[in-house]
């Protein structure tokens, strides 16, 4: 996210980590059927893949002609490769022509500070307009970072801004950046948005793009919105070449093996770690976006038991529930339902361990009670807290 330069000062995305080489040697079954060179094996398939989908890929894959030529992550991995790029990660960012908001919205205005600000369509172009009165400054929108809230950013005579209005879902409209409220822009540059420098306009791609940075530089010219799957499953390239060449090794290393406090720093490599977080001394209801760090203040966060770690909650390829129901299983995995002695039988593969208390007031929608939405100061939306706890009425935000 923006411009606090806080936010902007963060790591970027966890990349470069070494790419475990999984082999199949606990399994008995074969794994030299995957060969894709030799379509007519039909043996069994493998120990990778697991399940009546893992099946029915294969023998996909194995009926298609050539298999090398058409080889992708879906060939296999279906279900993610069809979901993630649908979520807001897997988006990111809106290249034209397919800038939803933008075209849902041809004429927004917003005035600020003695400036006014446009974003009109032109042509199938939104062009972002901002003037004093006496002169404007006009630019094409060319990179709108974020979904329901967007951010542009602008490449103007070789120097990089972040647009100093950004649309809001939840307003309709354009409204201040967060951040930037305090700002008294001197001059039409200034108002136009906030100057970055290259180093830190490319953290800005490395978190909502691909391929777009290499070192602190920007490639522009090899962008892809979003964030794919190599950018999360380091040496994911490298496992679909080997593929195709029917080798089974290298394996992208298994995420879901990270233990709860692993999986908060690598969400937290763009969502913020708790270091980062106590590093930059963002206290108040700041720092409510910053997951990792809020959950890990909670009693309930445990650091080697996956059952609270990021994706018990949250699958990365889908977008997020927003039922609060479909969230209470994930606490009574460790929570006794009221008026039970057992946990539920545990989610996420990992057995139960022993048995926490259980509420004395409600049996069901535990987050609705337990996990605040709060308002984000100058960002017009809530967000919700991942300190898990017993929320006293009228109690300050505990840091
Ligand atoms: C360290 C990684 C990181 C950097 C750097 C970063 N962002 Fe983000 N950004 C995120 C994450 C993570 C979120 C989601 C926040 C959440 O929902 O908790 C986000 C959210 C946003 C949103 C809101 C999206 C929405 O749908 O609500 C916008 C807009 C945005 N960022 C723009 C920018 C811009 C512009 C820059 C550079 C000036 C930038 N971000 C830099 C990680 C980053
Ligand atoms: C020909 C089928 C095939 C293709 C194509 C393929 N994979 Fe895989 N992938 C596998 C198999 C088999 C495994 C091993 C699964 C296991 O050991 O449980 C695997 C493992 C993985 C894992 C680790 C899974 C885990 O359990 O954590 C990831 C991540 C992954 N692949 C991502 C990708 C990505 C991204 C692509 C595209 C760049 C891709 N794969 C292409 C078959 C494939
Ligand atoms: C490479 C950077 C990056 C990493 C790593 C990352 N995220 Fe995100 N995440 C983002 C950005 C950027 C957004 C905001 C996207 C937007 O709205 O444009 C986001 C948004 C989200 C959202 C909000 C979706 C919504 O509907 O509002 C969830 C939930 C989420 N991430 C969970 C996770 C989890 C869990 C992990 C770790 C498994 C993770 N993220 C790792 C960059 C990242
Ligand atoms: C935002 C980061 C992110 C992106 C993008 C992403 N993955 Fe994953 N993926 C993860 C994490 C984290 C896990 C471990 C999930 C867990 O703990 O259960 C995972 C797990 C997997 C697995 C193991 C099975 C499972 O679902 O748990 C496969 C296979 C996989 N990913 C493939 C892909 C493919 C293919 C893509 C691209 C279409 C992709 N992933 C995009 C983060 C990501
Ligand atoms: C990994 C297991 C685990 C999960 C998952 C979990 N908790 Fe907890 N929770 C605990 C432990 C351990 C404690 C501390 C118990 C103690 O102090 O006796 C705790 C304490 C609590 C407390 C009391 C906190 C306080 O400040 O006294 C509440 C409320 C709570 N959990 C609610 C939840 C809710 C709601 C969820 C789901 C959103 C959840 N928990 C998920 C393990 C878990
Ligand atoms: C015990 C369950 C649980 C765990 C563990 C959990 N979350 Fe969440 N998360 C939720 C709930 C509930 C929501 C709100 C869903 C809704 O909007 O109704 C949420 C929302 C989010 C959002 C959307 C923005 C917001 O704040 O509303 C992001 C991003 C996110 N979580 C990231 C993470 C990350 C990163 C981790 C690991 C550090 C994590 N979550 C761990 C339950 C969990
Ligand atoms: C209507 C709001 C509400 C809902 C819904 C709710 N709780 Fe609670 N919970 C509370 C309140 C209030 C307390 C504090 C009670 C007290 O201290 O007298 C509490 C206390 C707790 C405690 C601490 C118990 C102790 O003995 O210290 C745990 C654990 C807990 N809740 C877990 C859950 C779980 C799990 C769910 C979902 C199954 C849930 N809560 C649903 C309001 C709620």
């Amino acid at each position: 996210m923006r411009n606090t330069s806080a936010w902007i000062s963060g790591s970027g995305p966890e990349r470069g980590r070494a790419a475990a080489v999984g082999t199949c040697e606990k399994s008995s079954r074969q794994t030299d059927a995957l060969t894709l060179a030799e379509p007519k094996r039909r043996g069994p398939v493998g120990c990778f893949l697991s399940g009546a989908i893992g099946l029915l890929l294969i023998a996909s894959v194995l009926t298609a002609a050539p298999a090398e030529k058409t080889l992708t992550c879906a060939t296999c991995h279906r279900e993610q490769a069809a979901s993630s790029p649908l979520t807001p990660m897997g988006i990111g960012m809106e290249l034209p022509p397919n800038q939803t908001s933008l075209k849902a919205h041809p004429q927004l205005a917003a005035d600020w500070k003695g400036y006014r600000y446009t974003v009109e369509r032109k042509d199938g172009v939104s062009v972002y307009t901002v003037s004093n009165g006496a002169e404007s400054l006009q630019l094409p929108i060319r990179y709108a970072f974020g979904v329901r809230m967007q951010t542009y950013v602008f490449v103007y005579q070789g120097r990089y801004f972040e647009s100093m209005m950004s649309y809001y879902a939840t307003l309709g409209g354009l409204a201040v950046t967060l951040g930037d409220e305090r700002m008294e822009p001197k001059s039409l540059l200034e108002a136009l948005g906030k100057e970055y420098t290259e180093t830190t306009i490319s953290r800005c791609f490395g978190c909502h793009s691909s391929g777009a940075v290499a070192g602190s530089k920007l490639h522009l010219e090899t962008l892809r919105p979003g964030l794919d799957c190599e950018h999360c499953h380091t040496g994911a390239t490298a496992h679909l070449e080997a593929l195709a060449q029917g080798k089974t090794a290298p394996l992208p290393e298994k995420l879901g093996e990270k233990s709860s406090e692993e999986m908060s720093t690598y969400c937290g490599g763009c969502h913020r770690s708790w270091e980062e977080a106590v590093r930059l001394r963002l206290w108040g209801p700041v720092n409510v976006r910053f997951q990792p760090y809020r959950l890990a203040l909670s009693k309930c966060f445990i650091g080697n038991d996956r059952r609270i770690g990021c994706t018990a909650c949250h699958n990365p390829h889908r977008e997020l529930v927003r039922d609060t129901k479909f969230y209470d299983a994930k606490c009574l995995a460790c929570h006794a339902a009221s008026g039970s002695a057992r946990p539920v039988a545990a989610t996420h593969g990992v057995s139960a361990g022993p048995l926490q208390k259980a509420c004395p007031v409600a049996s069901e929608n535990c987050t609705s009670c337990h996990m605040q939405k709060v308002d984000l100061p100058g960002g017009n939306s809530k967000f919700t807290d991942h300190y898990i706890r017993v929320v006293r009425p009228g109690e300050k935000y505990p840091d």
